[in-house]
């Protein structure tokens, strides 16, 4: 069963190409163990700053439930309601990067052959917070870190200089990837955000920085729903909210359309697809767009922390699904519907002359500049 799952993806080997992305499951030493114990291929840690977090007072993350009769939906807890989304307000790791060194040093020590990609962020307004980066990518790596991912992503983060403000912006985007890659000597994946009008823009500055990889998605800018019989938000404190993360189910379609643009524009390139991966029907779109690994968040957080069912169903159902195909890797599928996504307007009409993408005659105000 291993050799079979076994992959590569940015030079290094993986048993299988399953990862908990950061988030709480990689939240601990003790978490990533179980998790490597559990039989995932990899594990990115809960990103790692240089400067002390303080979350909200209260729940960090809850889960919208759907109910199966009505359609409402709701974080209220009930009997006969499905998974919907994660929500979550977390900052990055609360613990500091003095903290996180000597763990990843036993970390690898104890699985040398699990792989361990650091996930890191700094801030980028001046030249002290680029080196802040440096910093980070340097620490991790020497203790033995296979890989790391840059944060550019964190979708609520207040300084405009951090988080999904830098993935929004090609240019400083381009700057801090660049600056990693002055002192890596590991491969660096981007973690791009969903939440910017064209994602193959982001991509782009990220691989002419010289990213190895991009990682897609983080979690997408949301509200909690409010309560119509108390009239809060379902998530507050103290009546206050603000925009936070939607992970989970109803992440899926949309995290693979950003995917889907990215690897039609960059077929050759490395993607690492996050969102909504439950089992292996739903990591196998990502796998068909052109994914070489995929990671997973909510799943893996609702089932013992770290997913060892989410894990154990998903090698099984992909040994399952290749000895049904006859496909022998990953590389037999990767990629084969990658093409399949094109403009609307080659989509096939009744009358083949009917239809022309808006342009013509088509009752559509002509495009020409008179
Ligand atoms: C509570 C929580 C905390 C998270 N923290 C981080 C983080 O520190 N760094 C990061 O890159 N992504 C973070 N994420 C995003 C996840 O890694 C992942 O990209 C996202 O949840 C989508 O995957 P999913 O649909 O499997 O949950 C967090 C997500 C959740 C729910």
């Amino acid at each position: 069963m291993a050799s079979q799952l076994a992959t590569t993806f940015t030079g290094l080997t993986f048993e299988n190409p399953f990862l908990l992305s950061s988030a709480p499951p990689t939240e601990s030493d003790s978490n990533i163990m179980r998790a490597f114990d559990a039989g995932w291929g990899g594990v990115v840690t809960k990103t790692i700053g240089l400067h002390p977090v303080v979350n909200v007072d209260g729940p960090k993350t809850k889960f919208l439930r759907a109910s199966i009769d009505s359609p409402r939906l709701s974080m209220q807890k009930r009997g006969s309601a499905v998974l919907h989304s994660s929500w979550n307000w977390e900052l990055i790791s609360d613990k500091t990067l003095d903290w996180w060194v000597p763990r990843i040093a036993r970390i690898k020590q104890a699985y040398p052959r699990k792989t361990l990609v650091a996930s890191i962020m700094a801030g980028s307004g001046s030249d002290q917070e680029l080196a802040n980066w440096q910093t980070l990518a340097k620490a991790c790596q020497a203790e033995g870190a296979d890989a790391l991912e840059l944060n550019l992503s964190c979708p609520h983060m207040d300084r405009k200089d951090m988080g999904s403000n830098i993935g929004k912006d090609p240019e400083l985007l381009s700057v801090v990837t660049q600056a990693v890659k002055e002192v890596a000597k590991v491969p660096v994946w981007a973690k791009l955000t969903p939440s910017t009008t064209d994602i193959v823009v982001e991509a782009r500055g990220a691989f002419l920085a010289g990213a190895d990889a991009i990682t897609s998605s983080n979690t997408f800018p949301s509200l909690p729903l409010i309560d119509p019989e108390t009239l809060e938000f379902e998530m507050n404190v103290d009546g206050l909210v603000s925009s936070g993360g939607l992970g989970g189910p109803a992440i899926l379609p949309l995290s693979l359309a950003k995917m889907s643009q990215m690897t039609s524009a960059f077929p050759e390139r490395s993607f690492s697809g996050i969102g909504g991966v439950a089992e292996f029907a739903h990591a196998l779109n990502y796998f068909l767009l052109g994914c070489g690994t995929v990671q997973v968040c909510t799943a893996a957080m609702l089932d013992h922390a770290v997913g060892p069912n989410v894990i154990k169903r998903l090698t099984m159902q992909m040994v399952e699904t290749m000895e049904k195909r006859g496909w022998k890797s990953l590389d037999d599928f990767r990629g084969r519907m990658r093409d399949r996504v094109v403009a609307h307007s080659k989509i096939r009409r009744p009358d083949a002359d009917a239809y022309h993408g808006g342009y013509d005659a088509e009752g559509y105000a002509s495009t020409e500049v008179r």
